[in-house]
């Protein structure tokens, strides 16, 4: 009971702290915004990007310095490491005002030290690695000068011929909002304002990844019942979770650009979700609500989007241009536009940067920081947790290494770049690791020999017969295809979503020796490969995994670490079913019958299953469900119920379980999903072992958003669901919610 009041006294301290602090801060802001002309107002508006783009030597790139000194800059991104942010920061800091700059980077899956693409990470289902993943970007990146990440994208996606999937957490609402949770902590660390942590963005505000057809920057229609139920809770996970930042985002959502919309800015977040944090636009995207047809010019472009909520105008010029005059014509309020420049202004006391404006920009601490090793530990270890076993006929995985001859194949068996993945942006890729040199350290007495067959992108076939004779002297082939590193990210839809060039072919020769066949398949996103999925015999899904890549998958392939991540987003049998999500409606006419699908919901020429299910990813050992039981068959109220069930190691190795349960709300005012993920958790066991797996349930875990879009539950029947994947669910059973 002591303990309990003095936990509470000091929880109460730390708030009252954090509350002086604020209205300090608040202080500071204000007489420093008593000091300053509309003109410098606007300047903290205005984002820029370093030289990269324009060149170091360029009149454009003469004027951005111009402009910093002139206090008309409030950010700069792209400006990358210690020297370089020193350099920028010193002119800053002949303004007027001597207010300094935030130097912003997409840091998206690690600074130096890179990790799995986002994507990847997230089939690891693990909060921990995840946040730590974070954590390491960073530290490396706060110690390099950067004071803000453009991460994490927390926008839900379901088509994957949209590149972008490789950078979120995949298809699911629940899944990516815990994920959106552990990554702003990760960025952000226990306290903004330490120098190892960096200010997060939750992007890009909202809807970006529903673009129609998968095509990048395209319009996005959605009902809102479809907005507040899948695309916004993991964009309010992010805001709860603290993120200092928000980034709105390139689409139309129903006809109006996200940056010039007042309902997802005004309304939704700073109005229903009281977010204190700025926005930034997307890189130009003030100014590409003209080509939107949704401004008559950049004056009318500035004008609405700074109305609408977007305080920070990246490389769009409409404000640095407009917003003084639009100010002055009283177009613009002079209490928005100090709105806007109170939410920059704070986040850079709260950084401590008017204290010392250089205090992430020391060069010891760069060098130190980033020749960490135990940075590399970590990437290993994240990204075997990102692997996922999709198929494993006849056990041929793991592989022994007695004695075995071992042909390693493949345009990306001994690529560095390809296992870096897009958004890198210090990665060292001379000592990345190739998946033939994690294998050949990892061989033990296995022979290993290798050939590449064909270039990334495998347009030729000549290499063909030499990779052929290689495998036909092997014991066993591991076949490393895929997309290479550049066909997932922004611009990069594709309405093609199979293996690139003649890789299959490539497969199908290679078939034809009667080796065994391992394929180990890098993307950014899910591919379509059936005849891979159909005839080899195990198959790895590696995504881009980073520095450590080749040594991840080589323990996977060993069996020194036995495989457990799961599909974060559904892999279609072919582009024509897109979208795809394992989260599908039951329709009037729902398939019960695969063998009698006339007039039902189905296709005439394709099941209406993926390939690989959300959720799906297999293990060297075996698990077994049993002894389902609930606390209570029925719920009232704030009453809370407990789900619980035995999982057995059956097998014979070690081995990690995610367990996933789902549930169906049976008869609803909006009709509801065949399933619903509401929980997971990872389970390590020890062959033989059993452990007693529970899940709480209370009115949150069944409410929805009614047609009033008001979260809510409703009285019924509740259908619950565990197991190991979406379609692998193996017990269930029901609750009642009376009241
Ligand atoms: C992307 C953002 C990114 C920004 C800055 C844009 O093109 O959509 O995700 O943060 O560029 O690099």
């Amino acid at each position: 009971m002591k303990t309990k009041y003095i936990a509470a006294a000091i929880g109460a301290a730390f708030a009252l702290c954090a509350q002086a602090q604020d209205t300090q801060i608040d202080r500071k802001v204000t007489d420093l915004m008593k000091q300053m002309t509309v003109a410098e107002k606007v300047g903290q508006l205005h984002q820029l990007s370093g030289r990269q783009f324009t060149g170091p030597t360029s009149s454009a790139y003469a004027d951005k310095l111009a402009d910093i000194r002139a206090g008309k800059v409030g950010s700069m991104l792209n400006v990358i490491g210690v020297a370089d942010t020193r350099e920028i920061q010193a002119l800053a800091l002949q303004s007027r005002l001597k207010i300094p700059l935030l130097f912003s980077l997409d840091v998206i899956h690690g600074y130096k030290t890179v990790f799995p693409v986002p994507l990847g990470e997230a089939a690891s289902w693990d909060m921990d690695a995840i946040e730590l993943s974070a954590r390491i970007a960073a530290k490396e990146a706060a110690a390099a000068g950067i004071h803000w990440t453009f991460a994490p994208m927390v926008d839900v996606a379901r088509d994957p011929r949209w590149g972008r999937v490789m950078e979120g957490a995949g298809e699911d609402t629940y899944l990516g909002s815990k994920i959106a949770a552990a990554r702003v902590h990760g960025f952000q660390g226990k306290k903004l304002g330490a120098t190892d942590s960096v200010m997060a963005t939750a992007k890009h505000f909202a809807a970006y990844g529903a673009a129609i057809a998968g095509r990048d920057y395209n319009a996005v229609d959605m009902s809102e019942q479809q907005l507040y139920e899948v695309y916004l809770p993991p964009f309010k996970a992010a805001a709860d979770a603290g993120a200092a930042t928000f980034m709105n985002s390139f689409n139309t959502l129903n006809g109006v650009p996200a940056t010039g919309s007042a309902f997802l800015q005004r309304d939704i977040l700073k109005g229903a979700w009281k977010y204190k944090g700025f926005v930034v636009s997307d890189w130009g995207s003030v100014r590409e609500m003209v080509p939107h047809g949704y401004a008559a010019d950049l004056s009318d472009a500035a004008v609405k989007a700074i109305n609408a909520g977007s305080d920070m105008d990246m490389e769009g010029y409409a404000y640095s241009q407009h917003l003084e005059a639009a100010v002055k014509a009283g177009k613009v309020k002079m209490s928005v536009l100090d709105d806007a420049v109170r939410r920059v202004l704070t986040k850079k006391f709260e950084l401590g940067l008017f204290d010392d404006p250089y205090r992430y920009s020391d060069a010891a601490r760069e060098k130190a920081v980033l020749g960490d090793a135990s940075h590399r530990a970590a990437a290993l270890d994240v990204a075997q947790k990102s692997m996922v076993l999709l198929k494993n006929e006849g056990k041929l995985l793991p592989l022994s290494r007695e004695a075995k001859r071992i042909a390693v194949i493949g345009p990306l068996a001994d690529s560095q770049r390809d296992l870096e993945g897009g958004w890198v942006v210090q990665g060292e890729r001379a000592k990345v690791v190739s998946i033939v040199e994690g294998i050949r350290n990892h061989a033990g007495k296995a022979e290993i020999s290798y050939a590449q067959a064909c270039a990334p992108g495998c347009a030729s076939s000549e290499g063909f017969a030499d990779a052929v004779a290689t495998a036909s002297r092997s014991d066993v082939i591991v076949l490393a295809v895929g997309e290479t590193w550049d066909m997932s990210g922004e611009a990069k839809s594709r309405t093609d979503i199979t293996l690139p060039g003649q890789q299959e072919a490539l497969f199908n020769a290679l078939k034809a020796t009667g080796k065994p066949i391992v394929v180990v398949m890098l993307s950014g996103r899910p591919l379509v490969f059936n005849t891979i999925a159909d005839k080899a015999d195990a198959i790895v899904y590696a995504w881009f995994p980073g520095t450590e890549g080749g040594n991840a998958v080589a323990n996977v392939l060993f069996g020194d670490y036995n495989p457990s991540g799961k599909l974060p987003i559904t892999f279609p049998r072919s582009v024509g079913q897109i979208p795809l999500s394992y989260a599908q409606y039951n329709t009037g006419r729902p398939v019960v019958d695969e063998k009698n699908i006339v007039y039902r919901s189905a296709y005439i020429d394709s099941v209406n299953t993926p390939r690989y299910a959300f959720g799906h990813g297999l293990s060297y050992t075996d698990f077994k469900y049993s002894g389902l039981a609930l606390s209570s068959a029925t719920l009232a109220g704030a009453q809370k119920a407990t789900l619980s069930f035995d999982l057995t190691n059956s097998g014979k190795v070690e081995g990690t379980e995610i367990v996933q349960m789902y549930l169906r709300d049976m008869v609803s005012s909006v009709v509801r999903p065949l399933k619903e993920l509401k929980g997971f958790q990872k389970v390590h066991l020890k062959p033989g072992e059993t452990r007693r797996v529970s899940f709480t349930i209370d009115r949150d875990t069944l409410s929805f958003f009614n047609s009033q879009l008001k979260w809510s539950a409703e009285a019924g029947e509740f259908k619950l669901m565990v197991g190991s994947a979406s379609d692998d669910l193996r017990l269930e059973g029901t609750l009642r919610l009376t009241q």
